[in-house]
C-alpha cells in the first residue's frame, strides 16, 4: 500500500492484528434489572445468502465467506480514543500527554446494564477506527494548517476534527485512527455544530488524491513505478467488476498517479468512492438518521434490512468483509487470507452499533412550517411526489429499475419494485459490484441538513434538483461532475421540473421542513 489512508477497505475491519489482545465479552453476574438482549448471530450462512438483492448480472452475485471462517477471525478490541484538534486549537503538550496514557479497552459487553448503556457503547463502535497510522503524511497532515486549508477540511466550533481519533493501543505510541463509521457519516454544519450519522462531509477522496500527488512527486524512477502499480492494484481490488464487457474501472490501469489523484480530487464532500462502486461514478453518502425504517440499503438497494441482524451484517460486510467475497470467478483480494491474520467486530459490538444507529435523531429543524411550506405541501401532493416519497417516511421503500435493466420475473414476487424507471444515470446500478439494476426511492427526511443529492450526488442543492436546465448537455453539475468532465446532463427524475418559480420555491421550502 502506498500509504495508510487508502481507499482500500480490505485493511479496515479485516486489518492485520497488531496485538493479540483478547476481549472478554460476558460477565458472570447478571443483576435482576439488567437489560439482557438476545444478540443475533451476525454471520448466519442462510441469512447471508438471502441478504442481498442479486446483481444485475446475477451470475456474479457475491458469495460471502463461510460462518466457519468468519468466526475464526479474531475480534478487534476497542480502545479509548481521543479527539484530534486543528493545530490552532490543540492544547499545548497534547500529544505528549496522550503518550503517557495507558491503553484501555472501553467496549466491555459484560458491563452493559441498560439499553442506554448499549446505545452509548454502540457510539464507541461507531467512532472506533479499524485502521491506524503513526507516521506518514496524514498523521502529519491533521496537525498542519496547510492540510486543512488545501483540502478544505471542516472542523467543529471547538476546532475538533470529528472524523478521526487518536488511539493509544500501546503505551507511548499515539496512533491516528482511520475509517471509523464516523469518518464518512459525520457532518460538520456551517456553524461548526456536528450531526452524527448525517451525510458526512469529510473530503476523504480529496485528501487521498492529494497524498498520492505528494508521494508521486517524491518518488522517482523504479520506486515511482512500483508505487503506481501498488496503487493501481488497490484500485482494482476496490472497484474492478471484471465480468463487464467493458469495465469502466479498468481505466485506472492506464492512468498516471497524477491522473488518479485528479480523479479522486474530483469527488466532492458528501460523495465517496466506497469499495465496490467506482472512482468514476461514486455514490453519495446516505444519511443514517432514520435508517431503521429503510427496507433497502445503498443507493442501488443492494442490501435488504429485514431486521437488526441485517444491519449488523451490513456493517461487517462493508467494513471489509465484502472484499473477501467471491463474485463469479473474481475475488477482490485474490487469495483468502488466513483467518487469524485479519480482525472483525464481535456480534455484541455490531449489535450495540446497530442500536446506536437506530437511536439517531435529527437535530431540531430551524425551518418552520409557514404559509410558503404549506403551499409547497400542496404542490408536493399535486405533482404526485407522495406516490414514491410517501409520508410519513417520505419513501415507499420500493426499488425502481434503471433504463436498460430487464426486471427478472421472480423479483416482482420477492421485492417491492415500481413498474417505472425514473431515468437517472444507470452506471452505478449496472456497472459496479453494488449494481442491482435498481435505485431505491430515497427518503426525503432531513434534506435540509444534507446534500449533494441524487445517487452520485450530482447536484448540490434542492433548487438545482428541480431546475430543468440540469437536463441539458451544457449543464455544469453543481455536485459530483466526474473526472475530466466540464459539462454533462444530470438526467432523469423529471418530477417537479416544469413548476413555476413560485411553486418551485414553495416545494423546496416544504421539503426543507421534513
Ligand atoms: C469511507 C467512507 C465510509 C465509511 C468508513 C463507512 N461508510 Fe457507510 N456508507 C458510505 C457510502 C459512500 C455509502 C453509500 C453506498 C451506496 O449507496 O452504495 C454508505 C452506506 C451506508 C449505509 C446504507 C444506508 C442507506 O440508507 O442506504 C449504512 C447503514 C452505513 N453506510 C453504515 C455504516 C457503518 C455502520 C459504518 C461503520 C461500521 C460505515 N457505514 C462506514 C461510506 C462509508
Ligand atoms: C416514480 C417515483 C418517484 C416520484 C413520483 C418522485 N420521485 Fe423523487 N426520487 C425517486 C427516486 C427513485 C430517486 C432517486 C434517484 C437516483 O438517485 O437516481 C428520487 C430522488 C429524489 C430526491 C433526491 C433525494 C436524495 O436524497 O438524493 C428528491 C429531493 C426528490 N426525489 C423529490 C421528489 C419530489 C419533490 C417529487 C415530486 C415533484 C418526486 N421526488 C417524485 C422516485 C420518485
Amino acid at each position: 500500500m502506498p500509504n495508510n489512508q487508502t481507499k482500500l477497505y480490505l485493511a479496515l475491519t479485516f486489518t492485520l492484528l497488531g496485538a493479540a489482545a483478547c476481549l472478554s465479552v460476558r460477565s458472570a453476574q447478571r443483576p435482576e434489572n439488567k437489560w439482557s438482549p438476545t444478540i443475533p448471530r451476525t454471520w448466519d450462512d442462510e441469512a447471508m445468502r438471502s441478504l442481498e438483492v442479486p446483481l444485475a448480472n446475477s451470475d456474479v452475485s457475491p458469495k460471502h465467506i463461510s460462518s466457519d471462517y468468519y468466526y475464526r477471525v479474531p475480534v478487534r478490541p476497542i480502545y479509548r480514543s481521543y479527539p484530534v484538534y486543528h493545530p490552532d486549537k490543540e492544547p499545548s503538550g497534547y500529544l505528549n500527554s496522550l503518550e503517557n496514557k495507558e491503553p484501555e479497552i472501553v467496549f466491555e459487553a459484560g458491563q452493559l446494564k441498560t439499553e442506554a448503556d448499549w446505545i452509548a457503547a454502540g457510539e464507541l463502535v461507531f467512532d472506533a477506527p479499524p485502521e491506524f497510522e503513526s507516521t506518514g503524511l496524514l498523521f502529519a497532515g491533521v496537525r498542519d494548517r496547510v492540510w486543512y486549508d488545501k483540502n478544505r477540511v471542516p472542523v467543529t466550533k471547538d476546532g475538533v476534527l470529528p472524523f478521526m481519533r487518536y488511539v493509544v493501543r500501546e503505551k507511548g505510541k499515539v496512533e491516528l485512527g482511520l475509517f471509523s463509521c464516523a469518518m464518512c457519516h459525520t457532518r460538520v454544519m456551517p456553524d461548526g455544530s456536528v450531526i452524527k450519522g448525517a451525510q458526512g462531509n469529510f473530503p476523504d477522496d480529496r485528501t487521498f488524491g492529494s497524498e498520492i500527488r505528494i508521494k508521486a512527486a517524491q518518488l522517482e524512477g523504479k520506486e515511482g513505478d512500483k508505487a503506481l502499480q501498488v496503487l493501481r492494484d488497490e484500485l482494482q481490488r476496490s472497484f474492478a467488476a471484471p465480468w463487464l464487457r467493458e469495465d469502466p474501472n479498468a481505466r485506472t490501469n492506464r492512468m498516471s498517479a497524477e491522473e488518479i489523484a485528479s480523479a479522486l480530487e474530483a469527488i466532492p464532500q458528501g460523495v465517496c468512492a466506497r469499495q465496490g462502486s467506482s472512482v468514476f461514478f461514486p455514490p453519495r453518502i446516505p444519511d443514517l438518521i432514520g435508517v431503521k425504517d429503510r427496507l433497502f440499503l445503498d443507493a442501488t438497494g443492494l442490501f435488504r434490512q429485514r431486521d437488526i441482524a441485517d444491519m449488523m451484517r451490513y456493517a461487517a460486510l462493508n467494513q471489509g468483509a465484502d472484499l473477501l467475497s467471491q463474485y463469479g470467478s473474481f475475488r477482490p483480494v485474490a487469495e483468502l487470507p488466513e483467518a487469524l491474520t485479519v480482525s472483525r467486530y464481535s456480534d455484541e459490538q455490531l449489535y450495540a452499533l446497530a442500536l446506536f444507529l437506530y437511536s439517531l435523531k435529527p437535530p431540531p429543524n430551524p425551518n418552520k412550517f409557514d404559509a410558503l411550506a404549506a403551499k409547497g405541501q400542496k404542490v408536493f401532493a399535486q405533482e404526485g411526489c407522495a406516490g414514491c416519497h410517501t409520508p410519513p417516511l417520505y419513501t415507499n421503500n420500493h426499488l425502481t429499475p434503471v433504463d436498460g435493466f430487464k426486471v427478472p420475473v421472480e423479483h416482482r414476487q420477492r421485492y417491492d419494485i415500481l413498474p417505472v424507471s425514473v431515468g437517472t444515470d444507470s452506471d452505478l446500478a449496472l456497472k459496479s459490484r453494488r449494481g442491482t439494476g435498481y435505485y431505491k426511492v430515497p427518503s426525503l427526511k432531513g434534506v435540509w441538513y444534507r446534500g449533494p443529492f441524487e445517487h452520485n450526488g450530482s447536484v448540490a442543492t434542492l433548487e438545482n434538483w428541480f431546475d430543468s436546465r440540469r437536463l441539458s448537455e451544457n449543464y455544469v453539475p453543481t455536485g459530483f461532475r466526474g473526472y475530466g468532465v466540464n459539462t454533462r446532463a444530470v438526467i432523469g427524475h423529471p418530477f417537479g421540473l416544469d413548476l413555476s418559480t413560485t411553486d418551485r420555491r414553495a416545494l423546496v421550502a416544504f421539503l426543507k421542513t421534513l
